[in-house]
């Protein structure tokens, strides 16, 4: 096999509590690549359609994570690389993540894979620094792994994988304003009141265990973030608006996606969902802002080959 085509899947970071660390993964939205493997050495991206990225592999995302595998596998041979990208860069819902793992997965499988999920993240996770100025892994992991991911040290990695009950799925709403990553790290405090912290592992440990065991009620008790969403809803139009509809339309409850400016809720069934992703756009309807809206079942099995 000399090429592969591959889904690399949109993901949902933080999931209110768990900051940096806790991620899920989608499968209504992603990116397709194409990965080729070449006789001349070297990473080449050859193709880019649906945003302007960069074509120099050390300047893009998918470059420099496949950059950082082959460096350390040194095989003899190259890669082309295309990227069709569904996921817009700044939305909150793991575009740069996709392109990440999208690049080290398809690599990995055309070389007989040499290296396990866990490996192939810590690569992806090159790749994720270079858009968001900071190795975190929690877009990354779930993208790889699929479901919920929990990622329990960077360095060295440590991923967990967390069940999740059937029928549980997200809806997400991703206003058309861009927010930078690293700009949206940069405005969050250094230090924290040891309150705040009391209550959001309070919540992100009932968070896990409500996830393990299916309950709804006690996942819709610690779906809150005390930490971070303070600082950034302020930099996402109406979102407080949103929230109170979404929690009203019956949804387990609401955070900001990753850094924004998309919004997630979880919900119980496809209905409720159906019936979040109304009342979300009730409230953006007016704006004067565009807007997409998500509804997807949690993608349990993570990146595919198509
Ligand atoms: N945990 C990261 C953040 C996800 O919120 O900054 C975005 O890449």
């Amino acid at each position: 096999m000399n090429e592969i085509k591959i889904f690399s899947p949109a993901t949902v970071a933080n999931v209110a509590c768990g900051f940096d660390v806790l991620g899920f993964c989608l499968d209504s939205v992603g990116d397709v690549m194409v990965i080729r493997k070449i006789d001349k050495r070297g990473i080449y991206i050859t193709k880019i359609e649906g945003f302007d990225l960069p074509y120099e592999a050390e300047l893009n995302v998918a470059g420099v994570s496949a950059l950082a595998m082959y460096d350390a596998l040194k095989p003899d041979c190259g890669f082309e690389i295309e990227i069709y990208k569904n996921i817009k860069p700044g939305s909150g819902i793991g575009s740069s993540a996709a392109s990440a793992v999208g690049s080290v997965f398809g690599m990995n499988e055309l070389l007989g894979r040499p290296y396990n999920k866990t490996q192939l993240t810590a690569f992806a996770i090159k790749g994720e620094a270079l858009a968001s100025k900071c190795e975190h892994a929690d877009n990354l992991a779930p993208a790889m792994f699929g479901g919920f991911t929990l990622v329990k040290s960077v360095n060295p990695l440590e991923i967990l994988e967390i069940p999740m009950p059937d029928d549980l799925y997200a809806t997400i709403i991703h206003p058309q304003i861009e927010i930078k990553t690293s700009e949206a790290r940069a405005i969050l405090p250094k230090d924290i009141p040891l309150s705040d912290a009391i209550t959001q592992w309070a919540n992100f440990g009932s968070l896990i265990h409500a996830l393990h065991t299916s309950n709804y009620e006690l996942m819709q008790k610690s779906l809150h973030d005390a930490i971070i969403e303070p600082y950034r809803s302020k930099l996402i139009p109406y979102y407080n608006d949103v929230k109170t509809v979404v929690l009203k339309a019956g949804a387990l409850g609401c955070g900001i996606s990753g850094s924004g400016p998309s919004i997630f809720t979880l919900n119980k069934g496809i209905e409720t969902a159906n019936n979040v992703k109304d009342a979300m756009k009730h409230v953006y309807s007016n704006t004067g802002i565009d807007f997409d809206i998500h509804v997807s079942k949690i993608n349990s099995g993570g990146i595919k080959i198509l």
